[in-house]
């Protein structure tokens, strides 16, 4: 049972406060510069999902921007997990930011300051997603962002404005599209399923975020034995395809029916990522509840 988001308690910097007394320094390096990472943690019925695998990213992250980790794995799991219970937080989201830290405004700065963190919950409808029994519309736009897209950076301007031209188009999502091949959603992984029944998603490089959703997916499908190529596609592929979809922590793994304003796989949610979706959700509701674990 989820209660009202009143009070809500989120962390800074080693303190539980409520929201409303949480302050960040206006010379932090994330406000200023987009100096930091971040990770965002799906919780479906008290459960973390795939929570492990996240900071493992998180820590990947900081390493690739020169931060170091102030936490283990285990602190920052009991730090998330005093938050779901502070918060009652049965689902949604928790979010953590880690920034290089607060200094005079120069572009550089000594290397032991010591960094920010910032965590906070989002109550939000993980599983029954609006747009899931439909399935998602989606329009493409360039991929404007920088070269080093495997970091999960909080320098978001890019996915900011393709998010803002979807929603003014009145769709879900934007998928990034570099030298005619998509490279991901503005906050997702794309996936399609190709007339031969391949699914097909783009191999991790640099060029795209190491979804921690589409790892998941990508073991539910072998698991399942469906053929699971990873490779660039072209815009064009996606007019072909049987079915197209993307995955993400917020969406799980959510049918797209129309890019462009065409039509995908007769516009209606296909059977392989509503079975990839269900034994996923199937496999996540077997793991115990966090208040039932020791932290
Ligand atoms: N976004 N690609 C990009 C560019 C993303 O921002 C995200 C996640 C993903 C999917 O990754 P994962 O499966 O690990 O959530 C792929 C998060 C949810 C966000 O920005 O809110």
């Amino acid at each position: 049972m989820t209660r009202p988001h009143a009070p809500r308690i989120v962390y800074v910097n080693g303190a539980f406060l409520p929201f409303e007394e949480a302050r960040i320094p206006i010379m932090d390096r994330g406000f200023l510069f987009g100096d930091g990472i971040y990770e965002v943690t799906a919780v479906l019925e008290g459960r973390l999902i795939d929570n492990d695998p996240h900071l493992l990213r998180l820590d990947r992250s900081l390493a690739g921007i020169g931060i170091r980790n102030p936490y283990s794995l285990a602190e920052w799991t009991t730090i998330q997990r005093q938050l779901m219970r502070d918060n009652a937080l049965e689902e949604g989201l928790i979010y953590i930011e880690v920034t290089r830290g607060v200094y005079e405004r120069e572009f550089t700065c000594p290397p032991d300051i010591p960094p920010t963190v910032v965590m906070f919950t989002q109550v939000k409808p993980v599983r029954d997603n609006p747009n899931l029994t439909r399935g998602a519309a989606i329009i493409t736009v360039p991929d404007l962002r920088w070269a080093r897209r495997d970091i999960k950076s909080t320098a978001l301007l890019a996915q900011v404005l393709a998010k803002q031209e979807a929603k003014a188009a009145g769709v879900a999502e934007a998928w990034m599209v570099e030298d005619g091949f998509v490279t991901e959603g503005a906050s997702s992984t794309a996936f399609l399923v190709t007339e031969n029944d391949e699914i097909v998603t783009r191999p991790l490089s640099q060029a795209v975020l190491p979804g921690i959703t589409r790892m998941a997916i990508i073991e539910v499908a072998k698991a399942m034995g469906l053929r699971l190529v990873e490779r660039p596609f072209a815009v064009e592929e996606i007019a072909t395809a049987r079915e197209a979809f993307f995955t993400s922590a917020s969406t799980i793994a959510m049918p797209v029916v129309q890019v462009d304003g065409r039509q995908v796989g007769g516009g209606q949610p296909g059977p392989v990522v509503r079975a990839l979706r269900e034994r996923y959700l199937a496999a996540v509701m077997e793991q115990p509840r966090e208040d039932a674990r020791q932290s």
